[in-house]
């Protein structure tokens, strides 16, 4: 590869084919085999990054963008080989507009290296994935979490965005105005579009003010069914839940063995309530009321700031409290996301699954979306349990689509739900092959992703 040369002479030591910075770039949390890149890039500008891509483009060398490696799709994997592009240096707060209630950053920010800075301003940026992912990735990979039911996904909250292109063009998409009328909507093109289309080098985003009072609450229901319908009646009710996620009976026993957490093994959501101090009062009291009717109990307020960090804390190492549950395995992690009213008859299928396949599958859910996920864990050496296991993903995709929803709401595409994308778009998919051979016709962009193989 002459662009390996290229690049060695633009970026010194700050291009590595050292063999441990390869294996760190090349591996997952999920249970995707280790897929290393050739050299890893660090740039340091956007300009740098154009200059990469231009001669990627020259011979055709793969480029792959790498945040935090985070992703749970392996969207960040180099399956090709070619570049890892690790945006960890270009981490900078560009701007912050108080007034306007926005911030330019660089991709290799992380969300909360962007609300440290936000600290003092009353100012906040709410969308959260559990892990320290960059922005840039979570941009990329139309990222959500615990507080979108309240706050939206990065689809809702990039504003703007500086790309470099495959062809190592740089463009500018949005704008900081609140909204625009004005042309083909780029930055939604490029949000979500797994580093496919384009390599995000600056991001405007969307900041909100940080709520007067805050409170949180754990509780427990007889059942999930009974869980899940307690949030099919409170999302119509004008609460405004700032969270509100489900926690089946073995996510709760992977809870208590990896953070000693001595809930009863029962379905519990925790929720979180975000307002003016009386507002805050009204919306608990008001589902309690709803909740009464669901045999809810237990209810456990958590006022003090370390007690709703402990909360929080606890929920988000859900992928990593699964791992307690059958040692030594891995972990597929994988979510769907119905319409809430099919809520109930999909996480009741995804039990059911399991059971019926002898898999052990811990449920958590951003259910306030109708989104939840499926922890299973596998031993990919079992042969017979990875077919189970991929037994079990096909219902849960075809369970989503039947009932009107997606075959992710949140981890996206990225490797391991390909095979699902002509299901699911029909012949739309047909048309995002046309955008990809438009934006990228070399194929350098992130290949191997997001798009099946050509049937
Ligand atoms: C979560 C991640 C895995 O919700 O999406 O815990
Ligand atoms: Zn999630």
């Amino acid at each position: 590869m002459s662009a390996l040369s290229d690049l060695a002479d633009l970026l010194g030591p700050r291009l590595s084919t050292g063999a441990s910075v390869r294996d760190q770039h090349g591996r997952n949390e999920s249970h995707f085999p280790p897929a290393l890149p050739d050299a890893v890039a660090f740039p340091e500008s956007t300009e740098e990054v154009a200059a990469i891509v231009r001669a990627c483009a020259a011979d055709g060398t793969p480029v792959t963008v790498f945040g935090t490696g985070t992703s749970l799709e392996g969207q960040h994997l180099p399956v090709a080989g070619g570049i890892s592009l690790d945006m960890s240096r270009m981490n900078r707060v560009l701007a912050v507009h108080g007034g306007d209630m926005d911030a330019v950053v660089q991709p290799g920010l992380t969300r909360t290296g962007l609300n440290d800075a936000l600290r003092d301003s009353g100012l906040f940026f709410p969308v959260d994935p559990g892990a320290d992912a960059s922005l840039g990735g979570m941009a990329a990979t139309r990222a959500s979490g615990t507080t979108t039911v309240r706050y939206g996904t990065m689809r809702d909250n990039v504003m703007a965005l500086e790309a470099v292109m495959a062809d190592g063009s740089v463009i500018r998409t949005g704008s900081r105005a609140r909204k625009s009328a004005s042309g083909y909507d780029l930055t939604h093109l490029l949000v979500g579009s797994e580093g496919t289309l384009g390599i995000i080098t600056e991001l405007t985003l969307r900041l909100h003010p940080l709520p007067e009072a805050v409170a949180a609450a754990t509780c427990r229901f007889p059942s999930v069914a009974e869980a899940v319908a307690c949030v099919i009646e409170v999302m119509p009710a004008a609460i405004p839940m700032a969270r509100i996620e489900l926690v089946d009976e073995m996510m709760v026993r992977g809870f208590n063995l990896h953070a000693g957490a001595e809930m009863p093994e029962m379905p519990h959501l925790f929720l979180e309530f975000h307002g003016a101090p009386g507002a805050v009062a009204d919306q608990a009291a008001l589902f309690r009321e709803i909740a009464e009717d669901h045999g809810v109990s237990g209810w456990q307020d958590a006022t003090t700031t370390e007690a709703r960090s402990a909360l929080w804390r606890m929920r988000h190492n859900a992928h990593h409290a699964t791992g307690a549950l059958e040692p030594g395995k891995r972990t597929l992690a994988t979510d769907v996301c119905v319409p809430i009213s099919a809520l109930a008859e999909a996480v009741a299928d995804a039990q059911a699954g399991a059971r019926d396949l002898g898999l052990t599958s811990a449920i958590v859910g951003h259910v306030g979306d109708g989104n939840f996920h499926c922890g299973v864990r596998l031993n990919p050496e079992d042969a017979d349990e990875m077919e189970r296991v991929a037994e079990f993903s096909r219902r849960l995709a075809e369970t989503a689509l039947r009932l009107g929803g997606t075959v992710t709401g949140e981890h996206g595409i990225g490797l391991g739900k390909r095979k699902y994308m002509r299901a699911e778009h029909g012949n739309a998919l047909d048309w995002m092959r046309r955008l990809k051979a438009a934006y990228d016709p070399k194929g350098i962009l992130n290949p191997g992703k997001l798009l099946p193989d050509a049937e």
